[in-house]
C-alpha cells in the first residue's frame, strides 16, 4: 500500500480486495510502504547475478513476501500524474527480480493495480497505468486488473458501495484462480472496474 494515507482511498480498495480474497481461505498481509525502512536502488547491479539485493533494509522481508505468494495487489494515489514517491522506491528495488539477460526470476506472480485520484476524469491517466501494468509485467507479474477511484476529491471510496464491493468480488476471484492469470479472468470476470 503506497499511499501514506492508512484509512484513506487506496488503502480502502485494497482492503475490500483482501476482504474478498480472505473470505475465500487466503491468507492476506497489508504492509504500509510508507512506514516501511525501503531505500532507493543504488545500481550497483550484483542483484543481477544473485538475485539479491544487497542492501539491508525492509525490502528483504518484501522480496520474501513476494517470492511466498500466490497474488500481489499494488496500490497507489495518483501523485504529480504518477504513483506515490514511496510506491516508486518499492517498485525501482523489484529490479533485484530481474536475470541478467533482464528476463524475470518470477514465475507470472498474479498482480491487482489500484490507483486513487482526485481527478474525476477517468481516462485522464490511463495511458500511465497500462505503462505501469506493462512495467510490472516485464518485472514478472500479470496485472489481471486495475482498479481506479476517480474523482476522490469530491466522493471518497468509503462512500462508494458499489466500488468496494467489486474490490471485494475482485479479491474472491483471485484468491480462487487455479488456472494462468490472465485466461481465468478473461473467463470469468469481463467487468470493467474503473468506476
Ligand atoms: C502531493 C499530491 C499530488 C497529487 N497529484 C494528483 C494528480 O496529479 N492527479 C490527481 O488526479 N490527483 C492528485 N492528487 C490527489 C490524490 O490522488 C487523491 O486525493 C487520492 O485519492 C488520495 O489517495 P489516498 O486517500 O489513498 O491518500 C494528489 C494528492 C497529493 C497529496
Amino acid at each position: 500500500m503506497g499511499s501514506p494515507n492508512v484509512n484513506g482511498n487506496t488503502a480502502k480498495l485494497v482492503n475490500a480486495i483482501l476482504e474478498g480474497a480472505s473470505e475465500k481461505g487466503a491468507e492476506t498481509k497489508v504492509y504500509n510502504l510508507e512506514a516501511l525502512d525501503i531505500k532507493g536502488c543504488d545500481a550497483c547491479q550484483r542483484c543481477l547475478e544473485s538475485g539479491k539485493c544487497v542492501i539491508d533494509d525492509d525490502m528483504r522481508a518484501l522480496y520474501r513476501e513476494i517470492r511466498s505468494s500466490d497474488a500481489v495487489i499494488l496500490g497507489s494515489p495518483v501523485y504529480m500524474w504518477q504513483m506515490t514517491a514511496q510506491t516508486k522506491l518499492f517498485v525501482d528495488r523489484l529490479t533485484a527480480f530481474l536475470r541478467p539477460d533482464f528476463s524475470s526470476r518470477l514465475d507470472h506472480k498474479k498482480m491487482i493495480l489500484v490507483f486513487s485520484q482526485g481527478s474525476p476524469d477517468r481516462d485522464a491517466f490511463k495511458p500511465y497505468f497500462d505503462y505501469t501494468a506493462g512495467l510490472l509485467y516485464y518485472l514478472g507479474f500479470d496485472v489481471l486488473e486495475t482498479i481506479i477511484a476517480a474523482g476522490t476529491d469530491n466522493v471518497k471510496v468509503s462512500s462508494r458501495p458499489k466500488l468496494l464491493e467489486k474490490a471485494r468480488d475482485l479479491g474472491r476471484l483471485i484468491s480462487v484462480s487455479h488456472l494462468p492469470g490472465p485466461e481465468f479472468f478473461k473467463a470469468e470476470s469481463g467487468e470493467n472496474f474503473s468506476i
